[in-house]
This record gives C-alpha cells, structure tokens and sequence, in this order.
C-alpha cells in the first residue's frame, strides 16, 4: 500500500519536522499505522524536494520533503529537529493553536544558565515546556497544549530510578548514582560523522562527553534535584557502542541504610503498576528484547547489600526514547487511549 496525503475525516491531521531523520522517520512510520492520525506533511531541511521513500523505501510513504516556512496546515506538529531550531518554530506554531510535541532538547531545562552550559547554545529564559516523561507526569501532560519529550539517555536512566524519587511511598533515601550507559550509534542521528563510521565503531566502544552529557541536569531535574544543588551524588558516563539502536544503563545506587530485596521490589511494582510501557523483570533486560518496541525493560541485577543495588534498564533509543515516547505522550494529550498506535 502506498500513502500519499490520507483522506480526512475524524482523524487528527499530524505534520513531522525533521522527518528525514531517524526519529522523524519513526514517527512516520507510526503515523502510518496510528488509527486516529492523518499524515498531513513531512519536512526536511538539505533532503527537502526528495520523496519520503527515496529515503527510507522500506516505508511505502511516497509524500515529498517540503522546506518549512512556516506554512504548516497540521493540528498536531512533531519536531525531530537538531538543538537550537526548535526554540525558532516552536513559539510561532504555539501561537497558531498547534499541539507540539518537540523531541529536542530546546525546551526541557526549567534553568536557563544550565541549559545554556550543557548545550552550549543561548536560550531565552522561561522557554520551558511540559517535560513528557508519562510514567511521572500523566496529569501534566494531559493537561498540556506543547511537550517537551524526554531525551533518550534521560528516560531509560529516570525510570530505572524514579521509584524512590517520585510517588507518594518513598521510604529510602538514596546517597548516590553513579550510571554507565550505552548507546547505539543511531542515537547521533543520520548525518554522518567520521568518528561514527562503521570502521571506527564496528567491535569499538568509546566513552565521550564524560562528566558534561547535556542529559545530566535532564535527569537531576526530573528526579527533583539539580546539578549546582545536587540531593544526591551523581556520576554519568554515556558509552557510544557498535550497534544501531538501544540504551543500556547500568545503574549503581547506594542508599542510606538497609533495605530487603521484597522491599525494594514492592516499591519498583507498585510504582509501576499503571505503566503499560515499564516492564519490570526477573531476568536480565537485554537491548534485544526491546529494540524496535516503546518498552523500557527494568532489573534489579543485584542488592540491595549494605545498601548498595544494581538496577539495569534498556529502552529503544528511537522509540521509547524518542518517537515512541511523543507519540505516547501525544495519545495522552489527545486523551485517546496511551498505547494507541505503539503496540
Ligand atoms: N536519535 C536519537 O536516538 C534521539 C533520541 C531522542 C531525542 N533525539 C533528538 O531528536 C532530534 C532529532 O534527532 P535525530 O537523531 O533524528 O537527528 P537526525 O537523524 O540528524 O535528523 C535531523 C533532522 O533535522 C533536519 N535538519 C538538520 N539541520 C537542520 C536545520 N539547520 N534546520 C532545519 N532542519 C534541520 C534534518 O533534515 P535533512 O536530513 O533534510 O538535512 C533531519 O530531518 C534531536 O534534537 C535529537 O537530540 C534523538
């Protein structure tokens, strides 16, 4: 089958931002198959004039790759744009009355001055959204009019830990993170960089951005913290690693006195009881089992012994920790049901 512009009806007409990219083609790709979403129109900035299919011809999507100029029909805007573009779209399609959805980092730091040390980019200062992250902050984002979707590092690191730091039960005080996470190489995006290049990163792991990740605030803030006045000590190291797609965090936490394994388990299960996209294991989470899924698969790996526990979490970075997650917070937004689409 293939989609050129759908018919419209009761659907909800979408428009993808940066859909030559990767997440902007798997958001395309969901669109597609999203019962209550009409595919309206796909933009692109050096592919613009080229066909979706030309691009991804596994995708029978045969719409071409207009130039944004502010010109977009859509009710609903996603944006899978590079640091720093969405901040000039976005107030614009706000005030047209669009639902945005934006998976940049633009507009997820409530703090200026860390924003603009972490990304290196100005910012203007109050330019925060509603930061997206379901399983914390369902009634917000229901209630939201323009997201701001959680980076990928940053979800599958926040929901691995976020049971002791949110919801009404929280009887243990954690003292320290310290996080190894790995990425696939898709996780950089589609425009090539020689350090990227199969032969540099085929059977290669290499650490980078040790210590100055601009996920960092991303998760202390989510976790009611942040960095110039941190509740907890944290560590971040984020590994770039030789396969396509996935994260993979390997959690470190101590906690301030003793905990039982029963206890440790009741608060992740409880936490997580409404969540349809958390799934907690017996076994050990492997990227494999959620690759191309919006699931984030989490394991207590190890502890708690004397107060120290290994929790391991694995998401799909394109999907859980990208286009998935917007296309669930999106279904939350619309008040349809949150797993609409990404089944
Ligand atoms: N990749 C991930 O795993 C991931 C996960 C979570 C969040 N994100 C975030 O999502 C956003 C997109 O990431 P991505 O990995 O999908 O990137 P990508 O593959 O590099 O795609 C970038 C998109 O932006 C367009 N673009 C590039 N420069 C532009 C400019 N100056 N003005 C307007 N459009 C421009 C590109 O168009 P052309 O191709 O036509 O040039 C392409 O459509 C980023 O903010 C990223 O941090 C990515």
């Amino acid at each position: 089958m293939t989609h050129s512009k759908a018919p419209s009806g009761a659907l909800h007409s979408v428009a993808v931002i940066g859909a030559s990219g990767y997440s902007g083609a798997e958001l395309v790709r969901i669109i597609l198959r999203h019962p209550a979403l009409r595919l309206d129109s796909l933009y692109a900035f050096s592919q613009a004039g080229k066909r979706f299919s030309d691009l991804y011809p596994s995708v029978s999507c045969d719409m071409e790759l207009l130039r944004y100029a502010g010109e977009c029909d859509a009710d609903i805007c996603f944006l899978a744009l590079p640091h720093g573009e969405a901040l000039k779209l976005v107030p614009e399609l706000i005030g047209r009355g669009k639902m945005v959805i934006d998976l940049s980092g633009d507009f997820r730091l409530k703090n200026t001055d860390e924003h603009e040390r972490y990304y290196l980019q100005p910012k203007t200062a109050g330019s925060s959204m509603t930061y997206a992250m379901p399983e914390l902050f369902r009634n917000e984002i229901a209630q939201a009019k323009a997201v701001s979707n959680p980076g990928c590092y940053a979800t599958s690191i926040i929901l691995g830990l976020a049971p002791f730091f949110h919801g009404n039960d929280r009887p243990f005080r954690v003292s320290s993170v310290n996080c190894t996470a790995i990425s696939g190489i898709s996780g950089a995006g589609r425009t090539s960089k020689t350090e990227l290049s199969f032969s540099e990163m085929s059977e290669n792991m290499r650490a980078y951005k040790v210590g100055c990740h601009q996920h960092t605030p991303e998760i202390m803030q989510a976790l009611g913290s942040s960095v110039s006045e941190p509740a907890f000590d944290f560590t971040f190291t984020p590994v770039i690693g030789p396969f396509t797609r996935g994260i993979y965090s390997v959690l470190n936490v101590s906690l301030d006195g003793e905990a039982s394994g029963s206890a440790i388990d009741d608060l992740y299960r409880n936490f997580y009881a409404g969540a349809p996209f958390v799934r907690l294991r017996d076994t050990m989470t492997e990227v494999r089992h959620v690759a191309l899924t919006n699931f984030c698969d989490i394991h207590i790996a190890s502890g708690p012994e004397n107060g120290r526990l290994v929790i391991v979490s694995a998401i799909d970075n394109l999907l859980k920790g990208a286009a998935g997650q917007a296309v669930q917070n999106m279904n939350i937004m619309l008040g349809l049901e949150e797993t609409l689409g990404l089944s």
